[in-house]
């Protein structure tokens, strides 16, 4: 058994969906969450940016004893996993994208799938080969959609807001007339914005949340180090952002349902 946290990082607010999934799954893990605010969006950057950049986010978290890591972002598992892990050591370091990609392969029917992303992401191709590793016959239809973080930090997050709804018509319509059966968010702010994503797809379209199916391989590999923590233990939550915390704040409380005011803190990412 160990009570030490688990270290979940983002480029911002979008690690919260796989936070919200842990607070259900496992209330008893303790965990410090960090969202790189100051410098989000990373999806438009280059590899070489975004390994540097997560590898500070990854060194300020390890500052905090934790026992793993979950990079809660497919922009940084897509071009910075093996860094991260190599850095870590003997902290085990889980990413999204095999979890999402796992998930979209046992949900599909037609072997048709859909992946919204960021363009880092889906320039990586890192999806396709983890499909493709699954399921040799599916089909993955990628679309990069830069404007979609931007819009979600600032808090454009509800179905029928105009301007959030403009941009997902103009990137879900390639998937659509794809005949997707499943759709990745292969980018974790996106189930901020399932609403409206699950609007324009419509019902039989399945939405694979990758935060939230990172969830299951953290805890695996936990639980196969004997690391879990205790099952009565009261769990605890820190919260650390970068710049704006007002902002982060206030969308992580319509996202969780919850104020983590008192329990978020700004950090100057550039000293580590
Ligand atoms: N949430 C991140 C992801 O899963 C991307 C956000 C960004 O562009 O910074 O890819």
């Amino acid at each position: 058994m160990d009570n030490r946290p688990i270290g979940i990082f983002d480029s911002g607010v979008g690690g919260l969906s796989a936070v919200r999934v842990l607070l259900e799954t496992a209330a008893n893990e303790r965990f410090v969450y960090f969202g790189d605010t100051a410098r989000v969006p990373y999806g438009d950057r280059t590899a070489e940016d975004i390994k540097a950049l997560s590898r500070q986010d990854a060194r300020f978290l390890r500052t905090k004893d934790v026992k793993a890591l979950l990079i809660a972002c497919n922009t940084i598992t897509a071009n910075a996993l093996p860094e991260i892990q190599a850095d870590s050591g003997e902290i085990p370091v889980i990413g999204v994208v095999e979890p999402a990609a796992q998930a979209a392969a046992a949900a599909t029917k037609t072997g048709r799938i859909g992946l919204i992303a960021t363009n880092a992401t889906v320039r990586s191709g890192v999806y396709e080969r983890a499909v493709a590793r699954l399921l040799p016959a599916a089909q993955v239809t990628a679309q990069g959609c830069p404007r979609l973080v931007p819009l979600i930090e600032s808090g454009h997050t509800q179905a029928g807001d105009p301007a959030l709804m403009e941009a997902a018509e103009e990137y879900l319509r390639p998937l659509r007339e794809a005949g997707v059966d499943t759709v990745i968010l292969g980018c974790t702010h996106y189930p901020l914005i399932a609403g409206a994503v699950g609007q324009l797809m419509g019902p039989d379209v399945r939405l694979i949340d990758s935060g939230g199916a990172s969830i299951g391989a953290l805890l695996a590999a936990l639980e196969e180090r004997d690391a879990l923590a205790d099952p009565s233990a009261p769990g605890g939550q820190a919260y650390y952002c970068s710049a704006r915390r007002e902002d982060f704040v206030s969308v992580a409380a319509a996202f969780l349902g919850r104020d983590i005011g008192a329990l978020t803190e700004t950090v100057e990412i550039e000293n580590y």
